[in-house]
C-alpha cells in the first residue's frame, strides 16, 4: 500500500469486545495489575510480554511503535520522550569505552554534543566524515568501529549522505548504521531500504507535525538489535508518555499530505530566494547546484521542508532577518505546520563551536527556515518585506 494509505491506518491493539475504536485509546496508567505472582514475574522477561509498568511498555505507546516500525519498514521500534532520548538511548546501548564511531560532520547540535560527551567522559573515539563518499569511511574504519551515525537530510545544510554506499560499507565491516531521518520522514526516505540498521527520529518534528508534543523513536531492522537497546532505555527512563504517543499518532495520518505541502512550499521559496539579490547561497537539496543534488534525487522523493540560506550582509543581516519576519515565527524547532526561522550557529548548533561549524558548512549568518504548510505566496511576501526593510 502507498504511504498515504498506510499513514491513516494506525496499528492499534485489538480490544476484546466486538467492536474497535477508530482512535487509539490513551492508556494513562503507570502500572498494570495481574492475578498471579507468577504471571507478573513472567511478564518481566522482555518488551513483548504483557504490560507491567509503563516505563517498560504501554499499549498507546506500543501502537505508536508498531505504526512507526511499519512506516519505516523496520521489524520493531522503541518510542522515547524526545528525539535526544532516542539518540542517547541507541548510542549508549551500542557503545562501550574504547569503541570507535564514525559520524557525519554536519549533524544536529544535540547529537554532536552526545558524541562529544561520549568521547570526553566515556572514552569513545569519534571521527567525522563528509558523508558523500564511502571511501572516506573505509579509510577510517577500525576493528573497534561500532556505529556509523548519519542524517538523511542534515540540519541545517540540507546535505544528503550516500546512504546506500555508506550503509553497505558499514555492513561489510559489521558496523551498525544509525540514520536520523527526522528531516525527511518516511514519506521522503526509508533509510532501511538503503541498508540502514537503525532509524531514529525526533517525532517532535514532521511525524507529530503540530508543534505541540516532544517525542522520539528508534526503529530497528531486526528484533535482536531492538533487544540490545531496550534494557538500556528502561534504565534511562526516557520513555514516551501515553498522551505524547497519542498526540504523535494524531499527527501521522496527515503526514504524507503535510510533507507534500512542505516540499512544494520549500521548492517555491528556495527558487525565489536563489534569485534574490541579497541572498548569496540557498541550501535545499533538490535545488540544482546544491552539493547533494544528485544523491538527493536518488534517495529522497522530495526536497524536504527545510530551506537554509545566506545573506549578503552575513551574520548581522541573518539575525536581523529572523527578527523582521511577521508571518514566519522566530522559534527553535522545525517540521510543524507553521513556518519557523532560526539562526543555527547561536542556537541548535551552538555546541559545534566555530571550527566545527565551518567544517560542517554552517555559516555564522546562515538562516534556517522550516517551511510550514501556509500558502507559499504569503510566505514569500513576508520574506520579501523582511529582506528589503532597512
Ligand atoms: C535532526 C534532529 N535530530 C534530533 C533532534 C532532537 O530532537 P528532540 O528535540 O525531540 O529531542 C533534533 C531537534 O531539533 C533534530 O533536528
Amino acid at each position: 500500500m502507498d504511504m498515504q494509505t498506510r499513514a491513516v491506518h494506525i496499528l492499534n491493539e485489538p480490544m476484546p469486545s466486538g467492536s474497535q475504536p477508530l482512535s487509539v485509546p490513551i492508556v494513562q496508567s503507570s502500572a498494570f495489575a495481574f492475578d498471579s505472582a507468577d504471571a507478573l514475574a513472567g511478564a518481566m522477561a522482555g518488551p513483548d510480554g504483557p504490560y507491567v509498568y509503563s516505563r517498560r511498555g504501554n499499549p498507546t505507546v506500543r501502537a505508536l511503535e508498531r505504526t512507526l516500525a511499519a512506516l519505516e519498514g523496520g521489524a520493531a521500534a522503541i518510542a522515547f520522550a524526545s528525539g535526544m532520548g532516542a539518540i542517547s538511548g541507541v548510542l549508549l546501548s551500542l557503545l562501550r569505552p574504547g569503541d570507535h564511531v564514525v559520524a557525519q560532520r554536519c549533524l544536529y547540535g544535540g547529537t554532536y554534543a552526545v558524541l562529544s560527551d561520549l568521547a570526553a567522559r566515556y572514552g569513545v573515539e569519534v571521527e567525522y566524515v563528509r558523508g558523500d563518499d564511502p571511501a572516506e569511511f573505509e579509510r577510517l574504519v577500525r576493528p573497534t568501529t561500532r556505529v556509523l551515525h548519519l542524517e538523511t537530510i542534515a540540519n541545517p545544510t540540507g546535505q544528503v549522505p550516500d546512504l546506500p554506499g555508506l550503509s553497505a560499507a558499514a555492513r561489510r565491516h559489521g558496523v551498525v548504521s544509525v540514520v536520523d531521518n527526522s528531516l525527511a520522514s518516511p514519506v521522503l526516505c526509508r533509510p532501511m531500504e538503503h541498508g540502514a540498521d537503525v532509524v531514529v527520529h525526533s517525532t517532535t518534528k514532521y511525524l507529530a507535525g503540530h508543534s505541540d508534543v516532544l517525542g522520539g523513536v528508534a526503529v530497528f531492522a531486526d528484533v535482536e538489535l531492538r533487544d540490545r537497546v531496550w534494557p538500556r532505555t528502561v534504565e534511562l527512563g526516557a520513555c514516551a508518555d501515553p498522551f505524547a504517543a497519542w498526540l504523535t499518532l494524531r499527527g501521522l495520518p496527515s503526514l504524507p499530505l503535510r510533507m507534500r505541502q512542505h516540499c512544494a512550499g520549500a521548492r517555491l521559496l528556495a527558487g525565489r530566494l536563489a534569485e534574490h539579490e541579497q541572498v548569496t547561497a540557498v541550501h535545499w537539496p533538490w535545488l540544482p547546484g546544491h552539493p547533494s543534488y544528485d544523491l538527493a534525487r536518488k534517495v529522497l522523493s522530495g526536497g524536504g521542508g527545510m530551506v537554509s540560506f545566506e545573506l549578503a550582509g552575513g551574520r548581522a543581516a541573518g539575525r536581523a532577518f529572523i527578527e523582521r519576519v511577521r508571518l514566519a515565527r522566530l522559534a527553535l524547532s522545525l517540521g510543524g505546520v507553521e513556518t519557523l526561522v532560526a539562526h543555527p550557529a547561536s542556537t541548535s548548533h551552538r555546541e559545534l563551536g566555530e571550527e566545527a561549524l565551518a567544517a560542517a558548512g554552517i555559516g555564522a549568518g546562515t538562516v534556517r527556515m522550516s517551511v510550514g504548510i501556509e500558502h507559499p505566496d504569503d510566505l514569500w511576501r513576508d520574506i520579501e518585506q523582511a529582506l528589503v526593510r532597512p
